[in-house]
């Protein structure tokens, strides 16, 4: 036997938290048939790169990261190159022919056959020959959905650290018009609650204290009698658990339910990231997003009424096909109006076999107008942001140590309402929650001084 028996697998993840979940997941079930997980490239025998599909320049970087993987996988005969994720899902086999290198094609479904499927390419059995010309080594693609396969039983390989993701809910049932994600993940499939919650109290048990739960709508979140509500907590009850997180909702599952559970269970965090992607009937309608301007702020209204200090962030889609200039200062009025502490903005970018493309040619919106609007989105919200981030200096908020400051002797962590704070303090403290003054922004992220360290110095 070679002096290194197990053989090394590094996993490389983009996209949104959900991927970065399913990152973990396949460093667990690799780990559990006997790989070692590595941090680098040029240590790993097996290279995987778990791509996010959501738009057309996610998936571009992608590839040329995967074509300058190619580079390593040349020097190093015997390396396995795989992509999964939703990006080869959406492209499948096509991604073979496309990139001749890449060894192993794996969509979201696929993953607890990893193991099988790379002995597979080691005993040399591809499921697609590879195309003609080719001189190395089969290829593989699994790209099956699988309306079953919701990873019960399976362990995740998590980063050490106070925080972890714990996904609930595969797939989405939605069909927004401009979404791949049913394509690619297929529809909603929920974990078992009694599953979630043993895994919950183990990471309690392993020092975990902030959990995010996962879903693609999840809080549409269903199992047996057990709704996103109940489960929410339940989870909030579980000893060693003083934070909880979820993403992403659907506006139209924000229930009163929902509302009281967040505003009774003291370990729920204040803060929402609620999607509203348009602040336009007619293009929310033409999105499919199911619900009106109006009903939205109703849910924001219900929100606030029990919860008045909570944060809210969102998504918002730009130049989605036909918007007119008019429609999108509807959406500028939306942030306004609402005045979001955070929102993630995006230029709509046609993904193939989504309804949306198919909408007629001369709906879709000219580049330099997009790219207009969404720098004037950015700057509404960024000084949204600012005003509201300036109004909570002084405050004293509750902060969870997650990991180092940029700056030597720097720690950095988060409110309960999701701010990013900095201040002085040792990374031997990670993990830890301390009361900390927010004594500067920088508009998005808070710098501050820990409460008792201030009381310290001044005596
Ligand atoms: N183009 C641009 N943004 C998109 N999103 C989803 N699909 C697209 C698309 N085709 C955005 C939505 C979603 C977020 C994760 O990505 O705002 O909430
Ligand atoms: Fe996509 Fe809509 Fe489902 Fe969200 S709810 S994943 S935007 S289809």
């Amino acid at each position: 036997m070679s002096s290194r028996s197990k053989k090394r697998a590094y996993v490389e993840t983009y996209g949104c938290q959900m991927n970065i979940s399913d990152g973990e997941l396949m460093e667990g079930i690799l780990e559990g048939r006997g790989y070692r997980i590595v941090d680098a490239p040029e240590d790993a025998d097996v290279v995987l790169v778990n791509t996010c599909a959501i738009r057309d320049h996610a998936e571009k970087r992608v590839l040329g990261r995967v074509a300058q993987l190619n580079g390593l996988r040349r020097e190093r005969p015997g390396m396995v190159l795989g992509v999964t994720g939703c990006m080869a899902q959406r492209m499948g086999e096509a991604l073979l022919e496309q990139a001749p290198y890449v060894d192993l094609v794996m969509g979201p479904d696929g993953y607890r056959g990893l193991p099988e499927a790379l002995a597979r390419l080691d005993a040399d059995v591809p499921i697609v020959e590879r195309p003609r010309g080719k001189k190395r080594g089969p290829q593989l693609a699994v790209l099956q959905l699988d309306m079953d396969e919701n990873y019960q039983g399976l362990e995740q390989r998590r980063t050490e650290g106070p925080t972890a993701w714990v996904p609930i809910q595969r797939g989405c049932d939605h069909r927004c018009t401009y979404c791949i994600v049913p394509y690619v993940r297929g529809g909603e499939k929920n974990r078992s609650a009694v599953e979630i919650l043993d895994e919950v109290r183990a990471l309690a048990e392993g020092g975990v204290s902030e959990v995010t739960l996962l879903g693609q709508t999840v809080n549409s979140y269903v199992w047996e009698a057990v709704s996103f509500p109940q489960l929410l907590r339940r989870v909030a009850q579980v000893d060693g658990i003083r934070r909880v997180r979820y993403t992403s909702p659907h506006p139209n599952d924000v229930t009163p339910e929902l509302v009281a559970v967040m505003a009774e269970e003291p370990a729920v965090c204040e803060h929402l990231h609620l999607p509203a992607q348009a602040g336009n009937d007619r293009t929310l309608k033409r999105m499919l997003r199911r619900y009106t301007v109006e009903s939205l702020l109703q849910k924001i209204d219900m929100v606030r009424a029990a919860m008045p200090d909570i944060a809210l962030s969102t998504d918002i889609i730009v130049a989605f096909p036909g918007e007119t200039d008019e429609e999108f200062r509807d959406t500028l009025d939306l942030m306004r109006g609402v005045r979001f502490d955070d929102a993630f903005t995006y230029k709509y970018s046609p993904r193939d076999g989504t309804p949306a493309t198919r909408l007629p040619e001369g709906d879709f919106i000219d580049p330099d107008v997009a790219q207009t609007r969404l720098e004037e989105l950015i700057n509404v919200s960024r000084a949204i942001q600012a005003e509201i981030n300036e109004s909570e200096v002084g405050r004293v908020e509750e902060v969870l140590i997650e990991g180092a400051g940029r700056d030597e002797g720097q720690v950095r962590g988060r409110t309960g309402r999701n701010k990013v704070v900095v201040f002085d303090g040792s990374a031997e403290r990670i993990g830890e929650y301390t009361e900390v003054v927010l004594e500067r922004t920088t508009g998005a992220t808070f710098s501050g001084a820990e409460v008792d360290a201030k009381v310290a110095v001044s005596m």
